[in-house]
């Protein structure tokens, strides 16, 4: 790109942690051809936001974005504006209709061409649509120094999902399953650990269903998990997201055996009712997935559990509302993401009939976050007085307080002023509260 060393980026990220990976190889892309990442998008060369449209909340916050964004142009007709992500793949040719001023769309399997699309908008070339699902993306090479003074990052290691759960959009945006090859999954691990990294979560819409076949032998995800877990200077593993329909004995076992495998599981049940789970297209039911917990907690009884839920899925009667409600009750679970359903455009259920008015979605909603606090707050309760293990992220924003996670995932803060980022520090805990933990340093192991 010509003039490309003085030029800066600019890029928001919106949505999953798939989104966030995708972003941060972006940004890799572009630093390794000389361009520097800017905070400030009035100051940048290059504006890309990257979107989400797995429900309407965040698709409407994308195009307020992109919105706002339009602005900067009409300052300085040179700025380069780029959409990508789910909402890119999408909407295509919709946004660029729309909001005139955004020079290219990329969908999620064409990242890696960023920098070409780039260059022909700098030639000249308006409204280019890049949203081939077909394409295999090739992965990048991890730039020198890139991740240094960060504790931890993510690895994508498969694409796409085949579920086709009726309400989800993900399939058509993100494409069919595909796995990377483990041995670059591997590779890339030990390079972020070279860099520093501490903590790697393996990242795939259905982690579970990560295969891969060659050179005779045949992975499946414990296998990868085991040969991610045994990178020398790993001090954290996790994964996510999981589907409770491929959840095997095997990845079960790997919580009892992996020493630096976090004892956390995040496993989305959606809904309590069989009913709407079989409407749904989740190809369990809610005692197939309460075995499971059960199962995860007999191998390791510490091991923390988050879910995702959905309340007002077409058809859901308070009587289905209330076997979620009683699943909630019944499980304990640390955490829980709770949605009201919305309709996305070219799903199965998107066509459903009994839709469930607003205000009652909404309605069951706060009950089902209200119910769910209750429950976290007793669990952070009842540790205080234990001593935890926190890997130390940096300053919490309150200041004079350092801020880390639990194996398990929870939220720390403790008084300090040295900066402890990085280090494995044991903390007394003194007071849980709903979405974090206090306590007091008792010992560092840098
Ligand atoms: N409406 C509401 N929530 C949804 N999710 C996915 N699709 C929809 C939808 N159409 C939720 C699910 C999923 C999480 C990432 O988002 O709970 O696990
Ligand atoms: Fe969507 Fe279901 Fe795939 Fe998850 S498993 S991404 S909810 S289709």
């Amino acid at each position: 790109m010509s003039g490309s060393l003085a030029e800066t980026f600019y890029i928001k990220t919106m949505g999953c942690q798939m989104n966030v990976y995708d972003s941060d190889y972006v940004a890799q892309r572009l630093m390794a051809i000389g361009m520097s990442p800017e905070e400030d998008p009035g100051r940048a060369n290059v504006v890309l936001l990257n979107t989400c449209t797995v429900r309407a909340k965040p698709e409407h916050k994308a195009a307020t974005f992109i919105g706002r964004i339009s602005k900067l142009k009409k300052r300085n007709r040179d700025l380069i504006l780029g959409v990508l992500g789910c909402l890119a793949q999408q909407e295509g040719a919709e946004i660029l209709k729309k909001f005139p001023y955004v020079d290219f769309v990329i969908g999620p399997r064409q990242i890696h061409d960023v920098i070409e699309i780039i260059k022909r908008v700098r030639s000249g070339e308006k409204g280019i649509i890049a949203t081939d699902l077909e394409q295999i993306p090739s992965p990048g090479k991890v730039l020198e120094g890139y991740f240094q003074g960060r504790v931890s990052a993510f690895i994508t290691i498969m694409q796409g999902c085949d579920n086709f759960c009726s309400y989800c959009i993900v399939p058509y945006v993100r494409g069919r399953e595909l796995s990377r090859p483990p041995h670059e999954i591997v590779e890339e691990a030990r390079i972020l650990v070279d860099q520093g990294i501490r903590e790697i979560t393996l990242l795939g819409q259905n982690v579970n269903s990560y295969s891969w076949s060659g050179n005779g032998a045949k992975w499946d995800f414990p296998l990868l998990l085991r040969q991610v877990s045994a990178v020398p200077g790993l001090k954290r593993l996790r994964f996510t997201t999981s589907h409770p329909k491929d959840l095997s004995e095997d990845l079960i076992r790997c919580f009892g055996e992996l020493q630096n495998l976090c004892p956390h599981i995040h496993l989305p049940f959606q809904a309590g009712s069989n009913k709407v789970l079989k409407r749904m297209n989740r190809k369990y039911t809610r005692e197939q997935y309460m075995a499971l917990i059960d199962k995860l907690r007999d191998v390791r009884p510490d091991i923390a559990v988050t879910s995702d839920a959905m309340v007002g899925f077409p058809g859901e009667t308070d009587r289905d509302f209330q076997d979620t409600i009683d699943l909630v009750q019944q499980v304990e679970f640390d955490g829980v993401f709770s949605f009201k359903y919305s309709d996305r455009k070219g799903t199965l259920a998107a066509k459903f009939e009994e839709k469930v008015p607003e205000a009652e979605k909404a309605k069951r909603l706060q009950i089902l976050q209200q119910i769910q606090k209750q429950i976290t707050l007793k669990k952070n309760q009842g540790l205080e007085g234990k001593i935890v293990q926190v890997l130390v992220e940096g300053e919490s924003s309150r200041g004079g307080q350092q801020s880390g996670r639990t194996p398990t995932n929870k939220i720390v803060n403790f008084d300090s002023n040295i900066n402890l980022i990085g280090n494995l520090v044991n903390v007394l805990i003194e007071t849980g509260y709903p979405n974090s933990l206090r306590g007091k340093l008792v010992e560092n192991n840098p």
